[in-house]
């Protein structure tokens, strides 16, 4: 198997479960204009996203890191009229990209995206008493995965999800000489949930079009 194998089934799949979508695709074509880093998750990862957002009847979602609003497009259809996305974005190009996909796509009165690093945003959060949130999607710098989800909890309810993208990384994660930043987070992040009796989570080795990566998902207990 490679990464031949699996983008040609990662393609198959988008054409038989997700096919045509004006909307997705012109974020998508946007973006790429735009020049930005061509790391959004990839169409089946998005609608499981959705998926999951449906599952958990959201209406109030988090994501940390908006890039150009690809991910924020598939989780914002999820949530109701009166639902609620507020997504952590660093870099000011990538939110105004994301705010024109994302108007572009009828959802500017569900998406708040909101300028700055994320752990300078948090506690304008906590401040705002805007939560608890159903939903938590974290996929911006990898080395601040266990304060992402340090803070996620303070704005969580026994109930909510919490995603984390990019746990594999190509295996690095499992590999005790690995000093990256970002794989030092995941594993940061693993000892964080094994010490923290409030969240149950499970993580997911998964390949496609993007490689060989995963996503953690996690519950948040009583
Ligand atoms: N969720 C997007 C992809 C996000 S890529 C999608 O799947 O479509 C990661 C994003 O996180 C980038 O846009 C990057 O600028 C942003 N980012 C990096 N460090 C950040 C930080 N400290 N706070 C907020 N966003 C950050
Ligand atoms: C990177 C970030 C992502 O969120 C991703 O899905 C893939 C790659 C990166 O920073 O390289
Ligand atoms: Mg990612």
């Amino acid at each position: 198997m490679n990464q031949e194998t699996w983008s040609a089934v990662d393609a198959y799949f988008e054409d038989c479960l997700i096919g045509e979508d004006p909307a997705l695709e012109n974020a998508l074509r946007a973006s790429a204009e735009a020049g930005l880093p061509l790391i959004h998750v990839t169409p089946t990862q998005g609608k499981l996203l959705h998926l999951l957002a449906r599952i958990q009847g959201a209406r109030k979602v988090l994501e940390f890191g908006t890039l150009g609003g690809y991910s924020t497009i598939w989780l914002a259809r999820a949530l109701p009229e009166s639902g609620k996305l507020i997504s952590l974005e660093a870099n000011s190009d990538h939110a105004a990209i994301a705010e024109t996909n994302i108007a572009r796509a009828g959802l500017s009165h569900i998406v708040d995206i909101r300028v700055g690093r994320a752990l300078d945003l948090l506690p304008v959060l906590y401040q705002e008493d805007i939560g608890p949130f159903d939903l938590v999607f974290i996929d911006a710098d990898k080395s601040n995965i266990p304060e992402y989800v340090d803070g996620s909890l303070k704005l969580s309810r026994p109930g909510t999800i919490i995603i984390v993208d990019n746990v594999v990384r190509s295996g690095l994660v499992a590999d005790s000489a690995d000093q990256d930043l970002g794989g030092r987070g995941v594993r940061h992040f693993c000892q964080l949930i094994a010490g923290n009796p409030r969240l149950s989570a499970t993580a997911i080795q998964t390949v496609g079009s993007k490689g060989y990566d995963g996503f953690s998902l996690a519950i948040v207990m009583e």
